[in-house]
């Protein structure tokens, strides 16, 4: 049981997203820990204390001036008898209130009160996720030192919207209070890290554009491993259908071009991995207009231009971070490439894999690995993808400390 013992003050602000805090209340006691919730009255809007109460066997704290609640524990008590606070689903209104320290009901005063590790869970129309003064607030928060999952893109509760905005799973939220739980093993607390993903898109024309097969799962598993041991993280990500790792900052590009700009702008850092499958070309001139055929002409040339290299940027830039970390995707001589790569790339350690399309570790959910550094070679099982990040992101803190 991962949460055996700990004991968890779960904020439930007012969202349509607050009837999945129902399940994560219960999740949360399948794993050990004691829930304790308090709702603000927009959530009572949307689910009831009764049913809350009844998944987390006890009290469900509502009123800052309630005498009952004050003579049980007290909302300063309440605020710091706890292992730590998740606001799920954190509205847009609550965290604008955290982000200034206003405290007008028992939530926020809770929140405003409390010395406690805090886990936001947002959940938001995708448009109001977006607002400047919604950027302001998270950025604030997570200055604060506050911890964020999700939000995640896909279709809104309510229904004919998509986006950016939708509430972490519960699932997703538990991972991530576990991995603020986790006992202090957070070696890399105060270090900023990059990690690019997935692959580039370079367009052709408005409509057609040159890809690869890349699906981020690498890189977006760094990221989080990276996170879990306390690292703050930048994911630079090309397009990929998968949600946001928990607690890391997701810049969404689409060319190389951009994501060597998004990059360079997440630097100083202390940690570079570059996982992500670069095109080593865009189209020179894409055109403007979609490219129609042209009867008996034939296909139009693809005059290409080569694409900057993002890791060799870094691996050299005045502002090189301490660990630079690359990947080599190579269908032969895997060791030998791997340390060209090295070299010219100015990393320290080139993660090298086979991708011949026989080893399905393109898109798939395994990695077989080779650890390549100035030292030698180091090569590991085959590994999930996940099982990779957790041991890169462990030798990368053994690099740091
Ligand atoms: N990389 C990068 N920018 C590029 C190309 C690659 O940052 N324009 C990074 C990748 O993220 C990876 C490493 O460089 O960490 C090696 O990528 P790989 O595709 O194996 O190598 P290339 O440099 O593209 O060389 P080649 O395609 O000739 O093997």
């Amino acid at each position: 049981m991962p949460l055996a013992g700990k004991r968890i003050l779960l904020v439930i602000s007012g969202g349509i997203a607050a009837y999945k805090s129902l399940d994560l209340i219960r999740r949360l006691r399948e794993r050990g820990a004691e829930v304790r919730p308090v709702m603000t009255a927009g959530a009572r809007e949307f689910v009831t204390p009764l049913a809350v109460g009844a998944l987390s066997a006890g009290h469900v704290y509502t009123d800052l001036f309630s005498r009952e609640d004050e003579q049980d524990v007290g909302h300063i008590r309440l605020a710091r008898d706890c292992d730590l606070v998740v606001v799920a689903p954190a509205t847009a209104d609550l965290m604008a209130k955290m982000a200034h320290g206003l405290a007008d009901d028992l939530a926020s005063t809770v929140l405003l009160a409390t010395d406690r590790p805090v886990l936001l869970a947002p959940a938001m129309n995708p448009k109001m996720w977006a607002h400047p003064a919604t950027r302001r607030n998270v950025e604030t928060l997570r200055r604060d030192g506050l911890s964020f999952v999700g939000p995640n893109a896909g279709e809104m509760a309510e229904g004919g919207e998509a986006g950016l905005g939708r509430m972490a799973e519960p699932l997703e939220i538990v991972a991530a209070a576990e991995g603020l739980l986790d006992g202090g093993q957070r070696p890399l607390a105060g270090r900023r890290a990059i990690v690019t993903s997935g692959p580039t898109h370079e367009p052709i024309d408005p409509v057609r554009y040159i890809a690869n097969r890349s699906s981020g799962r690498q890189g977006h598993a760094i990221a989080a491993a990276l996170a879990r041991l306390g690292a703050d993280v930048t994911l630079v990500s090309g397009p990929v259908a998968l949600p946001d790792p928990p607690g890391v900052r997701v810049v969404r590009v689409e060319r190389a071009e951009e994501m060597l700009r998004a990059v360079l702008a997440a630097l100083p850092a202390d940690i570079a991995v570059m996982v992500a499958a670069v095109a080593d070309w865009h189209v020179a001139a894409p055109g403007a207009e979609k490219i129609k055929k042209q009867p008996g002409k034939g296909p139009p040339p693809l005059m290409l231009a080569e694409n900057p290299d993002i890791l060799k940027t870094v691996g050299h830039h005045e502002q090189r971070p301490k660990v630079v970390v690359g990947f080599a995707a190579e269908t032969q001589d895997v060791e030998k490439n791997g340390r060209v790569k090295l070299e010219k790339k100015g990393a320290d350690l080139i993660v090298a894999n086979d991708v011949s399309p026989q080893t399905g570790i393109m898109g798939g959910t395994r990695n077989s690995v080779k650890l390549i550094t100035a030292a030698g070679v180091e090569e590991w099982p085959d590994l999930s993808k996940d099982d990779v990040a957790r041991r890169l992101a462990d030798w990368i803190a053994g690099r740091l400390t």
